[in-house]
């Protein structure tokens, strides 16, 4: 009987670190979904991104989009991701790949780092979490930045160029929010 309890004991516990790992990124920013590599290389393409480039993916999950725009556009890229485990993944895979010079991902909360030096930056969040991100943005970034979003937008500001058929919208600081932050 009392094997029985502990057994259970150890289930809950384990089953409820389970729940906290799976939502914990969703209640910070997003919950982990990967961009197909169809639309990366749409999101890079729109960024018109070259090697002279450094991108920032803001929640970067399996780093899928750093490795995109090392490997094929010979850009520096960082990635900033709440999830050990996936960091721990894309940092892998940036080894296997042979690229881990150009690249980085950090282990943290995207709103407490320093995007300053990136010249382009990438997302695919929540509608929440883009709103709250603007600030941030027009704050840390140069003008003439371009930061590419797959799925959400921003309210209020003006995309400079918008991909309707696969949702991607890029919008430039310094132009696509000059109506509310100028
Ligand atoms: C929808 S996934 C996108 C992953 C990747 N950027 C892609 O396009 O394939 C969102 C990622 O953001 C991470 N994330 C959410 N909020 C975050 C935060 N505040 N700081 C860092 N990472 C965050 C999640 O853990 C998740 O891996």
């Amino acid at each position: 009987m009392e094997l029985y309890f502990i057994n259970i004991s150890i289930f809950i516990i384990l089953f409820s670190l389970i729940i906290v790992w799976i939502m914990w990124s969703a209640l910070i920013g997003a919950g982990f979904q990967p961009t197909s590599m169809h639309l990366v290389k749409k999101m890079l393409e729109m960024a018109e991104i070259d090697s002279n480039d450094i991108l920032y993916d803001l929640g970067s999950g399996d780093g899928r989009i750093i490795a995109q725009a090392v490997k094929s556009y010979g850009a520096r890229a960082v990635g900033i991701e709440a999830d050990p485990i996936r960091v721990l993944w894309s940092t892998m895979f940036l080894l296997f790949y042979g690229i881990k010079n150009k690249s980085k991902i950090k282990w943290g909360n995207f709103f407490n780092e320093d995007i300053s030096e990136a010249t382009i930056v990438t997302l695919f969040l929540g509608d929440k979490t883009n709103q709250k991100l603007k600030e941030k943005l027009v704050k840390e970034l140069k003008p003439g930045t371009p930061v590419v979003s797959y799925s959400w937008k921003f309210n209020g500001w003006n995309p400079t160029k918008v991909d309707y058929s696969n949702n991607i919208y890029l919008y430039v600081i310094g132009e696509s929010n000059l109506n509310i932050y100028n």
